[in-house]
């Protein structure tokens, strides 16, 4: 899944593995996982997504390498925030072939920058089970609490302007190119996700359908 920072990618992945039933791993939400928890990773990372800026790739494909040797992976996972740069796109297509389950589909969240920037800036988060809502487009519940478990939300620290700014700048150097490697490829399908989330949904449900696995150009 890729796209600029706030073009729904978490919201879509979420929606899309719970309708296919494998696993959502985003990387984001490892590293931030691992920073709540004090964890040696988290010590790592902590200061890098504080700043917007990446992770280094080493790190991050030892992480997702782990991730995809669960057994919850065996019959596919849609992966969200990664890859990121093209030395991550390598990565991923080295252990795809390793574990014989080539990559089928790059699906990229085609918006506007101002119109992404918009949903950053209305994000909030649950501080428990990291639900995402939207305080125009979808409130969280009754006090700030998270409509799933209850706890409370809160704007994500890298949400902030300044932060933002390098999360884009960061996307625009890095991980744009990857458009151009999974167009090579033959794998990447791109949806406009400048629209009501249920209809996103809908048309990469559709769009999943009807390409065939390992890809037709995008
Ligand atoms: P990560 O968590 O991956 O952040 P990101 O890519 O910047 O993406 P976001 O989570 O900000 O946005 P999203 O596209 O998922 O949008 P969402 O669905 O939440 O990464 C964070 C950090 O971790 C990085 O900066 C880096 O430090 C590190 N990192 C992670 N992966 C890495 C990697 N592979 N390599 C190196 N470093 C890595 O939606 C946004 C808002 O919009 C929400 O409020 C939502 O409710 C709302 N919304 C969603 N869809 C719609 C819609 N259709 N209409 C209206 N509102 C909508």
């Amino acid at each position: 899944m890729l796209g600029l920072p706030g073009a729904g990618k978490g919201t879509q992945a979420a929606l899309l593995a719970a309708s296919l039933g494998v696993p959502h791993i985003a990387t984001g939400n490892m590293f931030r996982q691992a920073v709540a928890a004090g964890s040696p990773l988290g010590q790592k990372v902590g200061a890098l997504l504080a700043a917007g800026e990446l992770v280094p790739d080493g790190l991050t494909v030892a992480v997702v390498g782990e991730r995809l040797g669960q057994p919850d992976c065996a019959s596919g996972f849609i992966l969200d925030g990664f890859p990121r740069t093209l030395a991550q796109g390598e990565a991923l297509d080295h252990l795809l072939l390793e574990s014989g389950t080539p990559l089928q589909h790059a699906l990229y969240l085609e918006i506007a920058e101002e119109r992404a920037v918009a949903r950053l800036a209305g994000r909030r988060t649950c501080t428990s089970c990291g639900a995402t809502y939207h305080v125009q487009t979808d409130p969280p519940g009754p006090g700030g609490l998270c409509r799933r478990c209850g706890q409370p939300v809160a704007t994500r620290p890298d949400d902030a302007p300044e932060v933002q700014r390098r999360r884009i700048d960061a996307y625009r150097r890095d991980t744009e190119p990857l458009l151009g490697f999974y167009r090579g490829q033959g794998h990447l399908l791109l949806v406009d996700a400048d629209r009501p989330p249920a209809e996103i949904t809908r048309d990469l449900t559709a769009l999943l359908r009807a390409a065939p696995a390992g890809g037709l150009a995008g």
